[in-house]
């Protein structure tokens, strides 16, 4: 069916009847709640929109704006079902093969990968494929709305191990922002040195912002602090037999008397290759030196693309 009949016959729906919680979606057996949107949007919000600005006209120049993803993955009669699954598949890889947008890894640089479930990924193309983003003048008129709309109980009935890892795609989606900023203003040699100098101060100050304890750390890792202990190595290293075996890795939750620790894995993708990749293969001659200079115990070269590279772990009360 045309996509305008499919809109007008959403507009007349929500105008025609009380019941604008439920919005039936032509062409899909499934209805689609406000709960369901409301999840959506505020994990496209906290982990999208930093990079993908949700107002087309400004951009942020990091990443396409949301508005240009979605009309490059939804053709007037692209369903709900078939943007999810290819949604699904960018996000798990984000990798050239299963890119749709010409020239937006070389524009751009390919984006990170973000550790979510496919439930997950479900909710944020609902909100994607339902919210008039591409309507001109969305973002001044209906952004704010959406964010008042949405952002009550989004906690609720939550298990502690996925306000974890929300908690960690937040983070990493503000790391990543300003990674990427660095890499394309400066290259990759002067990105280090943000790395280096902001990577904790940045995750300390989001720790402060979602009242948890937050770390980056690894077995092969780059900066001594960031050393796995014990307990972390112990899930560093089951994960990583998964990976050998092709087997999905599962985020993790330990309860100690008071506390609650999240483990969420951390993968490569080849973004990641200038810095973590082989030496004077992926990483260029001069970035080589710099980490050697301010790492000289550096464990963290020599990664390949979907490994592990390290894990989140944050503490909850
Ligand atoms: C750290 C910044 C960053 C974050 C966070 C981020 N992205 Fe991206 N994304 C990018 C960049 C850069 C590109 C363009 C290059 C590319 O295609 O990989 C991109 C491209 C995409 C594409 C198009 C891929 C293609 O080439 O066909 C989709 C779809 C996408 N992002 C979805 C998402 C969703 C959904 C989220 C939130 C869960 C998200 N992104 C979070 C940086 C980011
Ligand atoms: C511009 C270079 C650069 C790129 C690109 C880069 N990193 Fe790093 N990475 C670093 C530096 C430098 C550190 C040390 C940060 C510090 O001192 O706190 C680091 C640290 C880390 C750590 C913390 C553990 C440790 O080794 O200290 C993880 C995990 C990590 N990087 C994962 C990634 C992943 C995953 C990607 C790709 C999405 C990536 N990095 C891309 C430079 C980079």
């Amino acid at each position: 069916m045309n996509k305008l009949i499919i809109n007008t016959v959403i507009l007349i729906t929500i105008f025609c009847c009380n019941h604008t919680e439920i919005i039936p979606k032509v062409g899909d057996t499934k209805t689609i709640n406000n709960s369901e949107l409301a999840e959506g949007f505020s994990l496209t919000e906290k982990s999208c929109f930093s990079c993908h600005s949700p107002n087309a006209s400004i951009g942020n120049g990091i990443a396409p704006p949301m508005v240009a993803i979605k009309k490059h993955y939804i053709a007037y009669n692209t369903t709900q079902a078939e943007f999810t699954k290819e949604l699904i598949k960018f996000i798990n890889n984000p990798s050239e093969e299963n890119s749709k947008i010409p020239n937006a890894i070389q524009k751009f640089n390919l984006m990170p990968k973000m550790g979510f479930s496919e439930d997950e990924i479900t909710k944020i193309a609902a909100y994607i494929y339902n919210t008039e983003l591409e309507k001109p003048g969305w973002f001044e008129k209906h952004y704010n709305k959406e964010k008042q709309k949405y952002s009550t109980g989004t906690n609720e009935n939550k298990t502690p191990l996925e306000i974890g890892q929300r908690i960690a795609m937040q983070t990493k989606s503000v790391l990543g922002k300003n990674l990427l900023q660095a890499i394309n203003k400066n290259g990759t040699e002067n990105a280090l040195s943000f790395c280096s100098t902001k990577a904790i101060p940045l995750t300390d100050s989001m720790a402060l912002a979602l009242n948890a304890k937050i770390k980056r750390v690894s077995d092969k890792n780059r900066n001594p602090n960031n050393q796995a202990n014990a307990q972390e190595l112990a899930y560093i290293k089951k994960s990583k037999n998964l990976m050998a075996k092709n087997l999905p890795v599962n985020p993790e939750l330990s309860t100690t008397n008071d506390k609650k620790i999240g483990y969420y894995p951390i993968t490569t993708n080849k973004m990641c290759m200038q810095c973590h990749g082989s030496p004077k293969i992926d990483i260029d001659y001069n970035t080589l030196a710099k980490i050697e200079n301010i790492y000289p115990k550096d464990k963290a070269i020599g990664y390949k693309e979907n490994e592990l590279r390290g894990i989140w772990v944050i503490e909850m009360n």
